[in-house]
């Protein structure tokens, strides 16, 4: 899971976003004395994702298939999409970008269905983000942060070579981003492309760890490995893989109790503090904690509603 995703789930109440400028005051909060206030009543949108920018503002988006928002788009404008399945000619708008210093927000302009979509961050400080439902499985949304107001979101609509929703992307040493997986895609593909790498890589953990009908293998965990490869976990597993040759170079045991950890079962996963000991080389560690029991989003299914997981796994 990506540092991206992990902050879009905290995001779906707004209270971390408004705590910011709270938490600048050191002396208050040692105090003990914390409050929350309410900085905007309303900022128009919900925050299915959202991203910190290097200058920090934050750009926030929405699905765009849930009817229109509370904010318009800026200068009369309107989202005409014929395939949109909800709103077909829209003129609201489902991303914002907030100015954390002086808690001002302006629209944004997101084409395409964004739901349960993917990104990262690039060494430039734009946002790449990829995929999502319906219109927007194959888009590739770049948001170039600027200081003045006219900055906004740029689209590709097929930037993408698969349909990805429930998808992972990490930014690589080159300064590119892999994406991985997403429902029924078992392969991952870079953006942006060279004419040699302008295509989807089949990845074998994502076929051995697709439940038909529950595809616990959603969301997979990556992280970049200090060797350069890439630790890749889906369902109850994990291999280490180098993507520059499409190897597995190490498979990982399985979480001892088998159960599914990546989405639907939505554990959550972590890169622990790198340590570095004199003389011995740097090791990794992922330590993947809750998800759900294996069975359980059958059972949910049948409104019989099981406990999450309480467990966590560590894997070097
Ligand atoms: C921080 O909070 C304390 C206690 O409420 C207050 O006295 C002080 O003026 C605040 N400082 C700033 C910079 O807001
Ligand atoms: C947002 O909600 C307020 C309060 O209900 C309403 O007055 C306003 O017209 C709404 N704006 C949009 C763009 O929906």
């Amino acid at each position: 899971m990506t540092p991206y995703f992990i902050l879009s789930l905290f995001l779906h109440h707004l209270a971390f976003l408004l705590a910011g400028p709270l938490c600048r005051n050191l002396t208050h909060a040692a105090t003990g004395g914390g409050r929350w206030t309410l900085l905007k009543p309303n900022i128009g949108i919900t925050a299915m994702h959202m991203q910190l920018l290097p200058n920090d503002r934050v750009v926030i988006f929405d699905r765009t298939d849930f009817g229109p928002s509370n904010i318009s788009l800026p200068n009369h404008k309107c989202r005409l999409d014929p395939h949109d399945i909800v709103l077909k000619s829209d003129c609201t708008a489902h991303s914002i970008e907030y100015d954390v210093v002086s808690n001002s927000l302006r629209p944004l302009t997101v084409l395409t269905d964004v739901w349960c979509s993917s990104g990262s961050l690039s060494p430039d400080g734009r946002l790449i983000q990829t995929g999502g439902f319906n219109d927007g499985d194959r888009a590739v949304r770049v948001f170039k942060p600027c200081n003045g107001f006219d900055c906004d979101w740029q689209e590709i609509k097929y930037g993408l070579n698969a349909e990805r929703w429930y998808a992972t992307n990490h930014i690589l040493p080159d300064g590119r981003q892999i994406i991985v997986g997403g429902r029924r895609q078992f392969n991952y593909e870079f953006y942006p492309k060279t004419g040699s790498t302008n295509r989807a890589y089949s990845l074998p953990i994502l076929v051995e760890t697709n439940e038909p009908k529950i595809e616990n293998n959603l969301y997979p965990f990556v992280f970049l490995n200090v060797d350069g490869n890439l630790f890749i976990f889906a369902n109850n597993r994990a291999v280490l893989f180098d993507y520059s040759k499409g190897i597995v170079v190490k498979t990982y045991p399985n979480m001892p109790d088998g159960n599914p950890r990546s989405y639907p079962s939505t554990g959550s996963a972590v890169l622990l503090p790198l340590k570095n000991l004199q003389g011995r080389a740097i090791q990794a560690e992922v330590l993947v904690c809750g998800g759900a029991p294996k069975g359980s989003y059958t059972s949910a299914r049948m409104g019989q509603f099981v406990g999450a997981l309480k467990t966590c796994g560590g894997s070097k």
